[in-house]
């Protein structure tokens, strides 16, 4: 970690954003940021105004999960991998779990998992959304020293990133709800972008990422709200999880020792919505409502088995019934029910992951139907679907 030489900065590209970067720079001001108006901006892009942090730090997420694992091993921890967690219940004060690889009794439970599993309040105040990384190679070795986030909506950010001696420009952003967007054309529109300002010389590196978006902008950690008293969460951190991930460590681990932590009550999930989320909510369930109801009563277009390119997922129609199917390189072709085992919307197709996404509570799922990521913990329902009955 290098703490306090890194530059931070945002810009804004017309008058608009350029009042609400003035906004953020008043109210950081008052929360005591150490942040200015300057006259310079740390990428090649057009601007109209910039505010620049000071202080910031910068550290390498994995590194620090590694040297956290390592002292948690160390204290008597152990860490169990690849295991899901298939069923719990609560009784007589322990928590009783069971995995694929056998059962695991505990006094406190933490979800630590975005969404806890099943159908519960978090899935209705989270938001799930999916961000994009492009790890590029430049021809001229412009690249920036430090981070640098425009105002647009969805935004964008460049930074650099060093490996074995050779940089890469780091962009990111275009993001958009999970499920709503077509993935591969999220990585060229953000390719498209860096291009305007930056020679690129080729694609290295690409991902995405899912994250939650709380309704009223901060994370729930604490007591999970309607579960037995010691079950915790920690959700909707908004794309900053290395920070508030390490937050609720600390608030978590103090409510399970019974000390005082000054944000408990700020971060509590059971906590009111304040008016200034309210919108925010409507719109978000808006959406998820929609969801349930275009799901029920809309149907895709008629498709057959054959027209199905090598690593495509598409929803057809088939005899009366709405599938999920996919073919692989070799051909095989996987049909799937596409309910979502959570709450029953329609999953669908995610290009660039290979994935089944939901659109409702960001549930995904792998091309054989296995659950990647809650809150559903039941895979989708395979389908056999019969060859010699198409048209
Ligand atoms: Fe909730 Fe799919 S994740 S319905």
């Amino acid at each position: 970690m290098r703490p306090g030489s890194e530059v931070c900065l945002a810009f804004a590209e017309n008058e608009k954003e350029s009042k609400q970067l003035q906004q953020i720079l008043e109210v950081s001001k008052r929360a005591g940021v150490s942040v200015e108006a300057t006259k310079e901006n740390l990428v090649p892009v057009p601007f109209y105004s910039v505010i620049r942090f000071e202080g910031q730090g910068q550290f390498h997420p994995l590194k620090y999960i590694t040297g956290l694992l390592a002292e948690f091993l160390k204290l008597g921890g152990i860490l169990l991998e690849n295991t899901r967690i298939v069923e719990s219940s609560f009784e007589e004060g322990i928590y009783s779990t069971k995995s694929d690889s056998g059962f695991l009794r505990a006094k406190k439970l933490v979800y630590a998992t975005h969404i806890p599993p099943g159908v519960n309040l978090m899935s209705l105040r989270n938001a799930p959304y999916r961000s994009y990384v492009l790890g590029l190679k430049l021809k001229d070795g412009n690249y920036p020293e430090g981070l640098a986030y425009d105002m647009q909506e969805p935004y964008h950010y460049f930074r650099t990133h060093i490996i074995d001696g050779q940089p890469y420009l780091i962009v990111g952003g275009e993001d958009h709800k999970t499920g709503h967007d077509a993935p591969q054309e999220a990585f060229q529109r953000l390719k498209d972008y860096a291009s305007q300002y930056y020679a690129v010389e080729s694609v290295a590196y690409q991902w995405s990422a899912q994250y939650y978006i709380p309704v009223d902008g901060l994370p729930y950690i604490g007591q999970l709200p309607g579960a037995a008293e010691g079950t915790y969460v920690a959700t909707g951190f908004n794309g900053n999880g290395m920070m508030f991930g390490t937050l609720s460590a600390k608030i978590i681990s103090d409510l399970v020792l019974g000390n005082e932590n000054e944000y408990v009550s700020l971060f509590s999930p059971s906590r009111m919505k304040p008016v200034a989320g309210f919108t925010e909510f409507v719109k978000e369930n808006a959406d998820v409502a929609w969801h349930f109801i275009a799901d029920r009563f809309s149907s895709a277009h008629l498709q057959t088995l054959t027209d199905l390119k090598s690593g495509e997922g598409k929803l057809v129609d088939f005899e009366g019934k709405k599938l999920a199917i996919f073919k692989d390189d070799t051909g095989k072709v996987t049909a799937l029910n596409p309910v979502c085992t959570h709450a029953g919307c329609t999953v669908q197709f995610n290009t660039a992951e290979q994935s089944w996404d939901c659109p409702c509570h960001g549930g995904r799922f792998d091309v054989s139907g296995s659950v990647l990521t809650g809150p559903p913990t039941r895979d989708l329902e395979t389908v056999i679907v019969s060859y010699n009955k198409q048209p």
